[in-house]
């Protein structure tokens, strides 16, 4: 047992070495260049999360608890600039969960970006389950663009595609914390390291944080399932949901991750 631990923490000492993944702890200060936010309806209770609601390995972790009637999100995110250099990002949170009277929180259930120092910083920082995929953002003649998310070098099986289409010319809509208050506390619970991925680390304590938001303009935007059928999710890497509304609003700005509070401990 102790010689496990020991290797593991040879391996991973090694493994950040020598693949030299930058240690970015919080705050985090990124740039947002492009962002789409889409509402979905959450689950009645945790029962209810869709199949590909989170990593198998972690779901046990995150599927428990008392989600509220509120909103769950899909967001696409490309980052332009931040402590881990650019990447993007596509992010499920199937609703608000309650803790007890004074606590709630939404919870990131399901996340891949296209960098594995988003993905150890992201776990280690915020306990936010990140994993690597391969993203595509392709522009088409008719100002729109699609996004394919795939597990690494598997461009086969996408998780997630789907066609973004602008509607409007962008809109002055600022949105910051005057606007949001509270209702972007983010409460995550800790799940266990990959035992095959050493950039996918474990975490024993609980995070909460508040995010800050600071947008200028607003650009209504439609979404299209481009999975076959019209599906966004394949429903085994991501939910095979749709969107309350066919269209969500593309944001650009800054986005800022605080440094955490520890909440609960294992
Ligand atoms: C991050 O943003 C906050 C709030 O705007 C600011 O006070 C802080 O100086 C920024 N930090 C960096 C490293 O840019
Ligand atoms: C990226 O997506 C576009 C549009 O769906 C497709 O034509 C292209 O082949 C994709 N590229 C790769 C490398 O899969
Ligand atoms: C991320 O790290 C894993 C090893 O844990 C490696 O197999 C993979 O190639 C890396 N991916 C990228 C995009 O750096
Ligand atoms: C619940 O309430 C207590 C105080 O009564 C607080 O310390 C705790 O952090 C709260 N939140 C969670 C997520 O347990």
């Amino acid at each position: 047992m102790l010689l496990y631990y020991f290797l593991t923490f040879f391996v991973l000492a090694t493994f950040c070495r020598a693949d030299s993944i930058p240690i970015a702890p919080a705050p985090w200060n990124l740039t947002v260049s492009e962002a789409y936010a889409f509402v979905v309806a959450p689950p009645p209770s945790p029962a209810f999360l869709p199949p590909g609601f989170a990593n198998p390995l972690e779901a046990p972790e995150l599927r428990p608890g008392v989600i509220l009637p509120d909103i769950g999100l899909i967001l696409i995110v490309r980052y332009s600039a931040g402590p881990v250099g650019p990447y993007d990002e596509l992010i499920y949170i199937p609703g608000r969960w309650a803790y007890n009277l004074t606590d709630s929180g939404l919870r990131i259930t399901q996340i891949y970006v296209t960098t594995n120092a988003s993905v150890f910083n992201g776990r280690t920082n915020w306990n936010i389950p990140k994993h690597q995929a391969d993203f595509n953002f392709t522009k088409l003649a008719d100002g729109s663009q699609t996004v394919t998310v795939s597990p690494p070098g598997d461009l086969a099986n996408p998780h997630f595609s789907a066609k973004l289409t602008p509607t409007i010319d962008p809109v002055p809509v600022e949105i910051n914390t005057a606007l949001t208050g509270n209702y972007l506390t983010l409460i995550q619970p800790s799940f266990p390291a990959s035992p095959t991925n050493p950039v996918e680390v474990g975490t024993t304590t609980w995070k909460q944080l508040l995010l800050n938001v600071q947008t200028k303009t607003l650009t209504a935007t439609i979404i299209s399932g481009a999975l076959p059928g019209g599906k966004i999710g394949n429903g085994i890497g991501f939910p095979d949901i749709q969107p309350l509304l066919p269209v969500g609003g593309r944001l650009s700005g800054t986005l800022i991750f605080p440094v955490p509070s520890i909440v609960r401990n294992l």
